[in-house]
């Protein structure tokens, strides 16, 4: 590594450097005695501004930096997995020990571990055709991963000379060789690949397929496609977090990635303590197996959290190759956003809005862009995704600032997170008016096929109930209850209780936390059934005040605690009381209008 240019300015993570002519932009370098990593975020005739990823303090003006020739990039290999991270992956357990502070300056840390012997069954023999992505071999990586170790994006259509045994090898060692145009390639478990350069694909699909959350307010009325991009945003604890833990524990995605910005270093800490502590729940296995954080406190350099959010989705698209879905979560990308607000001020940019560079947008475009379903590349042929779920903190819960608003240009699913809401304890917050997805009509074809015909009527139905709701409160307010009909009072009751045997779920009960899109079906249909019979027993002369004493109703807004996954027949045995309630009902009123 040579001596390019030395550093001539330093304000925090921003350093100034002369004698750059021959860098690159976006080029990694070392900067100072202790080496410190950094990267060219902006080139001016010889002179490069670098962001570094570590405290600059004790850096002189004059002391050396140095070039690498290459971009930031990351390891992909085995033995990412369960790893907590920084933003430029380095493995964070490795450097707490090596500095015994959280992290140290200059230490660098090998990103995948070197010395750890991996079980490799090849996939490919001598004489078979390779390129880009073709699967070389597989590994058991953690109990609830395979490890499908790809040749590189770029590698050059070659042929296998030489392939390795089944058995035990370190990521360093040569496991394939191969040859194109008389020249010998080795190729290792693992490879680099530049965090902000998208992984190459064959073929983008359509975002036809849910990823299934187990929460009733998202897979209803604001679905996520597999592959699709999402927005979280609410204000101070509204359940942002909650939220993204849920997903990230529940969604039928293979691997899972948090990316962790934290205002407050605690509230990283609780990520920190959580994860390891959450389980899979189809194999009760912990969920580190098929997770990865990346974890930025509010102490480490703010340069490490701009890069986190591309480390972390350039992790997400190695293993969407491997023909898994994946969901990145990000929490919370105003923190990233005012990383880069910091930076951008340091070098004297010329601030947009708020203060943030004008090329916030841009920054949130290429982040949320990296999302989707695609065919990755390589042989044999197979399909991944990478969903984007990204968490918004605006202050003061003020929805027009740059982040939420550039932020939905962006993304499909704007979950808007309701302070009002959250302070009356309805969870999760997600306001049902102000909310929406725009994968509704692309995923009922799968919900048409997979689980009911009804989804879509049902999911109309019941939405309906809740925007007459919204618009007889406001006659309420003016005019009082008694000035509806009946029938509209009981739209009003009805959308009670939607809001409280459906809409309302809680993360902490053991039962509610997770439910299935055949109990989502179910406790709809008992709904809708309840407020068509009940509209027929009014007519039949009731009164609402008999109906709103109906036994039945605690039992069907209890049902979402009380019936377990593995006997959802006693919804079916509800709805059949139900009705005998409601026969009662009528024949009670029969038989007082004939005496
Ligand atoms: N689905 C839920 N079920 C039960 N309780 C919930 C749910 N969602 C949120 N809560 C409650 O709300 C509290 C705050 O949630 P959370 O920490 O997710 O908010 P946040 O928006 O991430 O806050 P911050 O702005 O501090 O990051 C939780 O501790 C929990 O008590
Ligand atoms: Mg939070």
């Amino acid at each position: 590594m040579v001596v390019q240019g030395k550093v001539i300015w330093i304000s925090g993570p921003a350093v100034k450097a002369e004698g750059m002519a021959a860098a690159k932009m976006y080029e990694t370098v070392e900067v100072g005695e202790a080496r410190m990593v950094g990267e060219i975020i902006r080139l001016t005739g010889d002179v490069a501004f670098v962001q570094v990823y570590e405290s600059t303090s004790g850096l002189r003006p004059g002391e050396p930096v140095y070039g690498t020739g290459l971009p930031l990039s990351v390891s992909l290999g085995p033995g990412m997995m369960g790893k907590i991270y920084d933003g430029l992956q380095r493995h964070l357990d490795i450097i707490a020990k090596k500095s015994g502070a959280f992290i140290g300056r200059g230490v660098t840390a090998p990103q995948i571990p070197t010395d750890e012997l991996w079980d490799f069954t090849p996939r490919v023999k001598v004489g078979d055709e390779i390129s880009g992505g073709t699967i070389l071999g597989v590994v058991p990586e953690t109990n609830l991963i395979e490890h499908r170790v790809l040749a590189p994006p770029d590698f050059p259509k070659s042929r296998v000379t030489d392939v390795v045994k089944q058995g035990k090898y370190k990521v360093e060692d040569v496991v394939v060789t191969a040859e194109a145009n008389g020249e010998k390639k080795e190729l290792k478990m693992y490879h680099r690949w530049p965090v902000r350069i998208p992984r190459p694909i064959i073929d983008r699909f359509d975002p036809e397929i849910p990823l299934i959350t187990g929460q009733r307010v998202i897979d209803t009325y604001f679905p996520i496609a597999k592959g699709g991009t999402g927005a979280i945003p609410g204000g101070f604890g509204t359940g942002k977090t909650v939220a993204l833990h849920q997903v990230a524990t529940w969604a039928d995605a293979k691997v899972v990635f948090h990316v962790g910005c934290g205002e407050r270093g605690n509230e990283m800490t609780e990520v920190l303590v959580k994860f390891p502590e959450l389980k899979d729940p189809s194999t009760g296995r912990p969920l580190m197996e098929r997770t990865i954080l990346v974890a930025n406190t509010s102490n480490m350099p703010v340069a490490a959290r701009e890069a986190s959010i591309y480390t972390g989705v350039t992790m997400a698209e190695y293993y969407r190759d491997m023909g898994y879905d994946t969901v990145l979560v990000a929490d919370s990308t105003s923190r990233w956003a005012e990383a880069l607000r910091e930076i951008s001020g340091r070098l004297e940019e010329m601030p947009a809005e708020e203060g943030y560079p004008s090329y916030l947008a841009s920054r949130l475009a290429e982040f949320y862009e990296r999302a989707g379903r695609v065919r990755a590349q390589g042989s044999p042929e197979r399909n991944g995704s990478v969903t984007i779920i990204g968490a918004v903190s605006p202050t003061g819960a003020d929805f027009t600032e740059p982040v939420t608003t550039h932020t939905i240009r962006f993304i499909k699913v704007f979950w808007a997170l309701d302070t009002a809401l959250a302070y009356s304890r309805h969870y999760p917050s997600i306001n049902w008016m102000t909310s929406y997805s725009g994968y509704v009509d692309t995923v009922a074809k799968w919900w048409l096929v997979n689980v009911s015909k009804d989804w879509a009527s049902l999911r109309a139905e019941t939405y309906e109930i809740l925007q007459r709701e919204d618009t007889l409160k406001e006659i309420v307010r003016l005019l009082g209850p008694e000035s509806l009909p009946d029938e509209e009072k009981l739209i009003l009751e009805v959308a009670r209780m939607i809001k409280i045997g459906y809409l309302q779920q809680s993360a902490y009960d053991a039962v509610d936390t997770y439910c299935s899109p055949v109990k989502q079906i179910k406790l709809m249909t008992l709904l809708t059934q309840f407020h068509h019979e009940a509209l027929n027993t009014l007519k039949s002369g009731a009164t609402l005040a008999q109906i709103r004493g109906m036994k039945i109703i605690p039992r069907m807004l209890r049902a979402k605690f009380d019936v377990k996954e593995t006997e959802l027949d006693k919804l079916d045995a509800i709805a059949g009381e139900m009705k005998e309630e409601f026969k009662a009902l009528i024949a009670q009123e029969v038989a007082a209008v004939a005496k």
